[in-house]
């Protein structure tokens, strides 16, 4: 509850619709009256925007950002046998897309300070097996990435970005995912840039890539009913790509508030004895998510709930520690992924989340530590 009395949702859409829901509606109304459903000119017209502001050559819409990842395996003949060095604290799907390709996830920690993968500990986990390395730009800031491509270079690996939660993130200046061979990107509802449905984008600087996706995202059809490749059913569908571009052109805008948001909670937060994830590789965080990392977390979160603040935790149990991922491998001992995980708190974070709520929301958090 806020001043108001009205309950702090961890994120709103209404407020979203209201603002553009206008031209929302006229973008699923084209599409409608163009009788042109699947990969048409809203699809192709979107991969070049979005590969624009990604600054990279091509990009191929795909039905989601698990799609993503997994075609992006593909396209590097990822399959059974080979192994893929990524992180444990991330979103399921990072290593199911390994998993559905027949090769093994295998499980690097962290950085303490970034949450992000120790690029120190990457050579330990290399192998004959190992066919890529695949970064998380976790909450939306950038893995350090000239250390990882530096790696990629020495053992011959490819570098596949899962920048699901990096849309607008910048590495030294380069947007995330223009650094890796592929980057795969997320348009799930709630991410920085989301559809209405479902939603998946890969980027590339490779045209022999490039080719290959294009395939792959289509049932590996090069002319009509005749297949190159064993292909995949794949594509992001013209109506969320009409509803995408509406929102590309806000998307810096929207980063903006973002970061103001984060600003007020880091300036509100500082006396409170809390680890915020700092990143020391100069990269520009693009907020998908403002975590904190606290002492009695559990505590803090009901307390927050009790008070009318939605929060969520990302995430609670790192995928080495569950069931669906026994058959991982893990790379020395995962301590600082296993530790975070019991302290990790994501407050509200979203373009229209009032200054009064953040305040609110500081306050609830100074009022529980006084
Ligand atoms: C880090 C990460 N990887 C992959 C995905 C999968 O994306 P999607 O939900 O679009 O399949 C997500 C989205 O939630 C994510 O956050």
């Amino acid at each position: 509850m806020n001043k108001q009395n009205i309950p702090i949702k961890f994120f709103d859409f209404s407020p979203e619709i209201s603002e553009i829901g206008d031209q929302i509606h006229d973008a699923i109304k084209r599409v409608i009256s163009s009788g042109r459903y699947i990969l048409g000119s809203e699809v192709s017209a979107f991969e070049k925007e979005f590969a624009q502001i990604c600054s990279c050559k091509d990009a191929i819409g795909v039905a989601s950002g698990t799609d993503a990842l997994f075609l992006a395996l593909k396209a590097f003949d990822v399959g059974p046998g080979d192994e893929v060095i990524t992180v444990a604290n991330t979103f399921a799907a990072t290593a199911l897309a390994i998993m559905y390709t027949g090769a093994t996830p295998v499980f690097v920690d962290i950085e303490p300070h970034s949450y992000l993968i120790n690029t120190l500990l990457i050579k330990e986990a290399i192998t004959p097996k190992t066919k890529a390395i695949l970064p998380v730009h976790l909450y939306g800031a950038c893995a350090d990435m000239d250390k990882i491509m530096e790696i990629a270079t020495d053992h011959d690996l490819y570098v596949l970005e899962d920048a699901c939660q990096a849309h607008g993130a910048l590495y030294k200046n380069r947007p995330a995912g223009a650094i890796g061979h592929l980057a795969a990107f997320s348009f799930y509802p709630t991410k920085n840039l989301g559809a209405y449905g479902d939603g998946g984008m890969i980027t590339t600087n490779d045209t022999d890539l490039y080719n290959k996706l294009v395939l792959l995202r289509n049932y590996g059809q090069k002319d009509r009913y005749s297949y190159n490749i064993p292909g995949y059913n794949s594509r992001l569908d013209e109506i969320q790509a009409a509803i995408l571009r509406v929102k590309l052109k806000y998307l810096s805008a929207w980063l903006e508030k973002r970061q103001r948001i984060s600003d007020l909670y880091d300036i509100g937060l500082t006396d409170i004895n809390l680890v915020k994830t700092s990143i020391d590789n100069a990269s520009t965080h693009a907020y998908h998510l403002y975590v904190i990392s606290v002492e009695k977390r559990d505590e803090l979160q009901a307390h927050l709930e009790d008070n009318g603040v939605e929060t969520l935790i990302h995430y609670p149990v790192p995928l080495h520690k569950q069931k669906a991922f026994k058959k991982t491998k893990i790379c020395g001992q995962l301590k600082q992924t296993e530790l975070r995980s019991n302290q990790i708190l994501s407050l509200p974070i979203y373009p229209w989340l009032k200054d009064e709520d953040v305040y609110y929301i500081i306050d609830c958090v100074k009022d529980f530590y006084s």
